[in-house]
């Protein structure tokens, strides 16, 4: 068998993320080393309690480190009209394992995992990117050890907190474009993949008989406001996931990506310049489109491989 791809998971759960982290653990061919959690859709306390729950539910004792409270200008936003008040609203969990929680933050424990790894680690961020922008200021060493960072944010066309701005993009503008203009090869899966990475209620009835895993998420499903039961529900983070383990999902595009921080209508949108009128080099491998079936087969066919 092949060797398991090292990552690190930024996250925020976050029902989506939920999702994402069940394929991630469950996945033959990913290994996670770290947890890293960051405020976003609910506060700190809450996302860091959510990361705890998950890995009390799966029985799994994977380090998590607590990272950010705060963006690192603006006021924090979160996004409990979408994940409920508790971020992962609609199952009762039993109360996770504090003892798991390294003292270090979040950013001291990536830079460890990172310089003490043989191999270059990826990171998956898939919550707003203050912590990943602090680990490139403070330690700029580590962009050696990184093999890339494959985010969900942004879009190339609209938002869905702003009328241009992604959330994990619009919570912290700056950080994403520390994270953009960093050099690290970057692979953002954003809106435009993840406006078309639905699940429908047939799916959610399939998956809910797979595991103790589906009949969790099918709970956490009734109470999920990212669009809806009958529409279908986003699976937003679990794009990012998806490039790693079935990129041909995908259609890619290099671009040059910038964030705009300044625009009094238009924060935290990601400028993906596809047409090449800033003159800039690429920063950024941009999904740009996916393939729904290919998606949902690949969704299901993973949360059938959970506990
Ligand atoms: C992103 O925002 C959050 O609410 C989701 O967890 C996802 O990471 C989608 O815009
Ligand atoms: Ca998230």
């Amino acid at each position: 068998m092949s060797k398991k791809r090292p990552i690190i998971i930024d996250t925020d759960p976050g029902i989506d993320d939920a999702v994402a982290i069940a394929i991630a653990l469950f996945s033959e061919e990913l290994d996670v080393k770290l947890f890293t959690t960051v405020a976003g859709n609910v506060n700190l306390e809450k996302v860091t309690g959510n990361m705890l729950k998950l890995l009390k539910f799966w029985d799994k004792s994977i380090p998590v480190a607590k990272g950010a409270n705060d963006p690192l200008i603006r006021p924090a936003i979160d996004a409990s009209d979408i994940h409920g008040s508790s971020g992962m609203d609609g199952y009762d969990f039993e109360e996770g394992d504090t003892s798991i929680v390294l003292s270090d933050h979040a950013v001291n424990a990536m830079y460890k995992t990172l310089m003490n790894s043989e191999e270059k680690i990826t990171i998956v961020p898939i919550g707003p990117l203050t912590n990943i922008a602090l680990l490139l200021k403070v330690y700029p060493e580590v962009k050696a050890k990184i093999a890339e960072i494959v985010l969900m944010g942004g879009s190339t066309s609209r938002g869905n907190k702003g009328v241009m701005s992604e959330f994990n993009i619009a919570v912290d503008p700056e950080a994403a474009k520390i994270v953009f203009s960093s050099g690290v090869p970057i692979v953002m899966a954003g809106l435009d993949v993840g406006w078309k990475a639905l699940v429908f209620p047939e799916d959610s009835a399939k998956i809910k008989t797979f595991n103790k895993t589906g009949e969790m998420i099918y709970s956490l499903f009734q109470k999920y406001r990212s669009g809806g039961l009958k529409n279908g529900l986003r699976m937003y983070d679990s794009c990012a996931i998806a490039y790693l383990l079935k990129p041909e999902m995908y259609q890619v595009v290099e671009s040059f990506v910038d964030v705009e921080l300044a625009g009094s209508l238009t924060a935290g949108t990601t400028v993906v310049d596809l047409k090449g009128y800033l003159k800039q080099p690429a920063n950024a491998l941009v999904c740009v489109d996916i393939n729904p079936e290919m998606f949902k087969d690949w969704l299901l066919e993973s949360l059938k491989k959970c506990q």
